[in-house]
């Protein structure tokens, strides 16, 4: 199965991405969590989108596409696999299809996480994350067992850089410019599948498989 999972900064995309693709078994393709890697690495790709990330811009089409095209001509992607966070942008739709093309296949359902823009800084502000494993809390929606500690393995949570909030007002207002084509583009395919991402975070994932048919 070929997903892809839209929402805005705060939505659940993440929370949701882990739960799907251990249920479906499917590679997670996250082009956020692409991009905080090379930056924690120090590569050229990560120098350049640091630059853009910190202010809550796009990474420039021409960059992100590169990095999508490589992920998913990669063979761990011919059972399936979940975009999250890409496309972003009609250009990065358009893209996405010639290259699904060339490989053969095309997306099955384009998820989109629905929730009130006003909730979205609260979520986005009172997340934190593991440095060590990845896992994601809230500081009041999904707080860790013990108190700044992560669940899996005790290492130390951190807020991340773009979750300051002189950066989310901007992440959201670019955001909320883009997505409303994309839904557009996605909802005249027929691919668009809304879900309500207002409510508890296993009433979501519920809600999901739901829709998605229970099975792979
Ligand atoms: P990216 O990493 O994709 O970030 P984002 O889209 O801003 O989304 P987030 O990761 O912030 O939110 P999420 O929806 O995953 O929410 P989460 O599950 O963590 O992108 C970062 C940056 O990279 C971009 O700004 C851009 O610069 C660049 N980039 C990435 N892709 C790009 C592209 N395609 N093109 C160009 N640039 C690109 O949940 C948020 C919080 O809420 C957590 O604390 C969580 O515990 C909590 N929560 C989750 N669900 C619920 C619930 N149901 N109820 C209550 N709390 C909840
Ligand atoms: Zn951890």
């Amino acid at each position: 199965m070929n997903l892809i999972l839209m929402g805005l900064p705060g939505a659940g995309k993440g929370t949701q991405a882990d739960k799907i693709v251990e249920k479906y078994n499917i590679p997670h393709i996250s082009t956020g969590d692409m991009f905080r890697s090379a930056i924690k690495e120090g590569t050229e790709l990560g120098k350049k989108a640091k630059s853009f990330m910190d202010k809550g811009e796009l990474v420039p089409d021409e960059v992100t596409i590169g990095i999508v095209k490589e992920r998913l001509s990669k063979p761990d992607c011919e059972n399936g696999f979940l975009l999250d966070g890409f496309p972003r942008t009609i250009a990065q739709a358009e893209a996405l299809d010639s290259l699904l093309h060339e490989l053969g296949t095309k997306i099955d359902y384009v998820l989109h996480i629905d929730v009130p823009e006003e909730k979205l800084v609260d979520r986005l502000t009172g997340r934190r994350i593991c440095p060590t494993c990845g896992a994601t809390y809230h500081v009041e929606f999904n707080p860790p067992k013990v108190d700044g500690k992560c669940d899996h393995d005790g290492s130390d949570l951190i807020q991340r850089d773009d979750d300051k909030p002189e950066t989310v007002k901007n992440r959201l207002e670019v955001n909320i410019k883009q997505t409303e084509p994309l839904l557009d583009f996605y909802r005249q395919k027929g691919d668009l599948i809304a879900v309500n991402g207002d409510q508890d975070i296993d009433k979501v994932f519920n809600d999901i498989t739901e829709k998605l048919g229970g099975s792979a």
